[in-house]
């Protein structure tokens, strides 16, 4: 009886694309869908910001040659100090509309290659630094129809290339680090220079780095915790001064550019500690191996701290599969979603193998080990150089991968890649569409501030309702760029009681976030989530669009939510 069993999946493995067979961690996924947005954007979506307007800011870099869409209106870009063409008429950064599916191209002025952002209270993305004519430079962008960014040469007091930013209680970002900056400021900056920051250069390999990109995050009491390498640091910014010091991830290993791993701050809820998670990286040495031709199996371990503990220890888990370069996402349901990167080599130019195709799905509250859920494979390898965000209707949005010096279309294993893809959890599966929940109240773009009570009204149909099931969540959409997902944060807000209104809508009294240093000013998204019964975590939000707050003013701020569309 066994054998047609056996017939059957050798043949599934022969029908298999040889892409997707060679990958390796790509079988045995299920869950979730794929599907290919855009064939060509023009450029390769290396950083990428989703925006209040519902648009997503994306851009590369100056100095790859001509990208595959023009300058708007004919205009042309001459710089003497480029590296690549003194005259470009071809566009390196766009904005994508997401309901329309469509790009329109904007002008960066200068080189923004990794570089890092966080958006403004106001819901302007300010970008920070980059490479050579672009590493002092702060961009800005306001979103609206026909808007650009507007570039502020001298806007950093130091180089910024690979450093992070993240936003802060007070609406300003701070910005971390950097290739051979072992510092921080701020922008919008007051009277302020540049601070030093000895942790990074404690946590620099030399020649090697390791401690690019460091993993930021704002605790709920203001401090930072500031992960680089292979530990982590508690940071008063306010003082300059080291409040905690965690133990090493037990193995040692280095997580950060080039040996890029990813990390993420879990839920957070009002009455209860925060935690971070650390997945994925390359072993030391690795990249030394990959530019001698070797590459090295990347990391399969993840670190996951409560960080306000009075003695926090990391506690590891194994993921499915090994991972460099993979992005991990907060999904409205409170799981985390990881994606993207390789199971071989490093970042950096050309050291990557073996892409990882699927999607891991972590649940942090399900049993340990049994929390990691391997996901349908795409068939588009998302090397060095992608990115990946959550869109307000809850599907996630993928792009870019270009691991050379230049856009280089033929002759190379992965080929830079100009496409957009979706990639749609488990929870917006037609099969639930019954039991997904439909917000009525709050409206978008209303303001709440802090700690405020606020009505929600949504509609399930009739005879569905679990109540003890709804949750409602907040998320700040982030800043994407090389695997770490910048400012990004989910709250779990307190609820009441879920009260029947109508035969098939539904009242809940929900409490706001309490303070900044839990959800800084700005633009969130907010979900209603579902989870059904019979059906362990499927949970099923819907996106009202953007919530947000304004900036602090003589005691009050907002953050506001609603629906849009
Ligand atoms: C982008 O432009 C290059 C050079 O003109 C061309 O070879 C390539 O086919 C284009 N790629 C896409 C995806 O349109
Ligand atoms: C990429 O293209 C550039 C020219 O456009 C070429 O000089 C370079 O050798 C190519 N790189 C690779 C890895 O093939």
């Amino acid at each position: 009886m066994d054998s047609p069993l056996i017939l059957c999946f050798s043949l599934l493995l022969l029908l298999m694309p040889p892409r997707a067979a060679a990958a390796g961690g790509g079988s045995g996924g299920s869950g979730g869908k794929w599907s290919l947005l855009l064939t060509n954007v023009g450029i390769s979506a290396m950083h990428m910001q989703l925006l209040h307007t519902d648009r997503v800011v994306m851009f590369d870099r100056t100095d790859f040659g001509p990208s595959n869409i023009s300058l708007p209106n004919g205009r042309c870009r001459r710089d003497p100090d480029e590296k690549a063409l003194l005259l470009d008429c071809t566009a390196h950064s766009v904005e994508y509309d997401v309901a329309a599916n469509s790009i329109r191209p904007l002008t960066v002025l200068t080189d923004v290659w990794c570089s890092s952002g966080a958006v403004s209270p106001d819901g302007s993305l300010i970008q920070a630094g980059g490479y050579n004519d672009g590493d002092h430079a702060v961009r800005n962008y306001k979103p609206c129809p026909g808007c650009d960014w507007e570039e502020l040469r001298n806007g950093l007091s130091q180089r910024r290339w690979y450093a992070t930013s993240q936003i802060l209680a007070d609406g300003r970002q701070i910005i971390v680090g950097g290739r051979r900056q072992f510092n921080y400021e701020f922008y919008p900056k007051k009277s302020d220079g540049s601070y030093n920051l000895p942790f990074l250069v404690q946590t620099n390999d030399p020649r090697l780095e390791n401690n690019l990109y460091p993993f930021v995050f704002l605790n709920a009491d203001g401090n930072l915790f500031i992960f680089a390498n292979n530990r982590a640091i508690l940071f008063d910014h306010t003082s300059s001064k080291v409040v905690h010091t965690y133990p090493t991830v037990p193995g040692g290993d280095p997580r950060n550019y080039p040996s890029t791993g990813s990390a993420v701050l879990l839920p957070l809820r009002s009455n209860a500690g925060a935690e971070v998670m650390v997945c994925g990286g390359a072993p030391r040495g690795a990249y030394i191996r990959a530019n001698n031709g070797d590459f090295v199996k990347a990391l399969d371990t993840c670190g996951r701290i409560r960080i306000n503990d009075p003695n926090p220890q990391w506690v590891m888990e194994t993921m499915p599969q090994g991972r460099v370069m993979g992005d991990m996402l907060l999904l409205p349901d409170g799981n985390v979603l990881i994606i993207n990167g390789a199971g071989a080599g490093t970042a950096g130019w050309e050291f990557g193998r073996s892409p990882v195709l699927s999607p891991v799905v972590y649940c942090p509250n399900k049993q340990l080990g049994s929390r990691f859920e391997v996901q349908n494979p795409t068939s588009t390898p998302r090397m060095y150089h992608s990115a990946a965000i959550l869109l307000r209707d809850g599907r996630v949005l993928v792009g870019g991968s270009n691991p050379h010096i230049y856009y280089n279309f033929t002759n190379v294993i992965f080929p830079t890649d100009l496409t957009l893809e979706s990639f749609s959890p488990s929870y917006l599966d037609p099969q639930f569409a019954y039991l997904r929940p439909r917000i009525l109240l709050p409206l978008s773009e209303s303001i709440f501030g802090y700690g405020q009570q606020v009505t929600f009204r949504f509609n399930i149909p009739p005879g569905r309702l679990d109540g003890g099931s709804i949750t409602v969540t907040m998320i700040a959409p982030s800043f994407a760029t090389h695997s770490f997902s910048m400012s990004q944060r989910l709250l779990v807000l307190d609820h009441g009681d879920v009260t029947p209104i109508a035969r098939s809508a539904y009242r809940v009294r929900v409490g706001m976030p309490g303070s900044g240093n839990l959800a800084p000013a700005g633009y969130y998204l907010l979900f209603v989530v579902h989870k059904a019964v019979a059906t362990v975590f499927i949970t099923h939000p819907i996106v009202r669009n953007f919530p947000l707050s304004k900036g602090i003013r003589a005691g009050g701020v907002g953050v506001k939510g609603g629906v849009r569309v």
